[in-house]
């Protein structure tokens, strides 16, 4: 078994008199494409939001790449190597598709001006270099020839798939991806899923997936966590969870 990169224990969250994640304990392997379903409001969402550090748990503990995170704030978390996109994507829209990406990328060499100042050689040499990354990102996602266009000129999948490459800029550990397919047609849905997979293989990041589309889902990962009212209701390999009576209830009878 891999080693467990993201661990929850757990976990618990209220908002108000309301239970949203309750007793949420789950494990990502490094490596690893997990998925995670489950009907509108079920509570997907706000387990992203509290690994990332937007929400503090009210009870439970966390763990990334063995250092405990919950509490700490979003930029620690992310400074760890874990990073995310949004339900709805984050993109400037007036911006080229090549700056997108560089303005995601981490921290300067320079810090401050008069770093900056001192150091325009070594703040040119970044720049070319963030820009060959960027490039090879755009690459891999099939965007390359798109870099010098506007976002805004972006297809609805290629926008997601813009989303994905700044996520990447970030040189991240683990991803998670909330609905990385929302509002797409399932053809194109399923090659942005293949691609995560090449991205998977070729830079070794692991992917943990909101995607409330079953069908699409159990297609593309290795291990499944269904959530419902909060909690965890069943998990596994997808053809075990797809066979799973709760599933099928949470998906035809709920
Ligand atoms: N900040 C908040 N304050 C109060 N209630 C919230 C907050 N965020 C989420 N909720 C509630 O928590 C529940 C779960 O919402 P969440 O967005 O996590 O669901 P989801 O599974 O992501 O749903 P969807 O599939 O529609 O994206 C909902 O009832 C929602 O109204
Ligand atoms: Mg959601």
């Amino acid at each position: 078994m891999a080693h467990e990169i993201l661990t929850l224990k757990s976990v618990v969250k209220r908002f108000g008199g309301l239970t949203v994640v309750n007793d949420v304990s789950l494990s990502i392997h490094k490596g690893g494409m997990f998925g995670l379903m489950g009907p509108n409001g079920s509570g997907k969402t706000t387990l992203f939001n509290i690994i990332c550090g937007l929400y503090k748990p009210d009870r439970g503990k966390i763990f990334f790449d063995g250092t405990r995170i919950d509490g700490l704030k979003p930029h620690k978390v992310f400074d760890l190597g874990l990073t995310r996109t949004f339900q709805i994507p984050r993109i400037l829209q007036r911006l080229t598709v090549l700056d997108n990406l560089l303005i995601a990328s981490e921290g300067n060499p320079g810090e401050g001006l008069l770093g900056l100042f001192l150091r325009r050689g070594a703040w040119r040499r970044f720049e070319r270099e963030k820009e060959m990354e960027a490039k090879e990102v755009l690459d891999l996602l099939g965007l390359k020839e798109y870099a010098d266009r506007r976002a805004c000129e972006l297809s609805g999948g290629q926008m997601k798939l813009l989303e994905i490459a700044r996520a990447l800029m970030t040189r991240p550990k683990v991803i998670l991806l909330d609905e990385p397919t929302a509002g797409i047609n399932p053809v194109l849905a399923t090659k942005i899923y293949k691609k995560i997979g090449e991205i998977r293989d070729e830079l070794h990041v692991t992917f943990f997936i909101i995607e409330h589309r079953a069908n699409l889902l159990l297609r593309n990962v290795d291990w499944v966590y269904v959530m419902c009212r909060g909690r965890i209701v069943a998990e596994g390999e997808p053809h075990d969870v797809i066979k799973d009576p709760v599933v099928k209830e949470t998906y035809l009878g709920g």
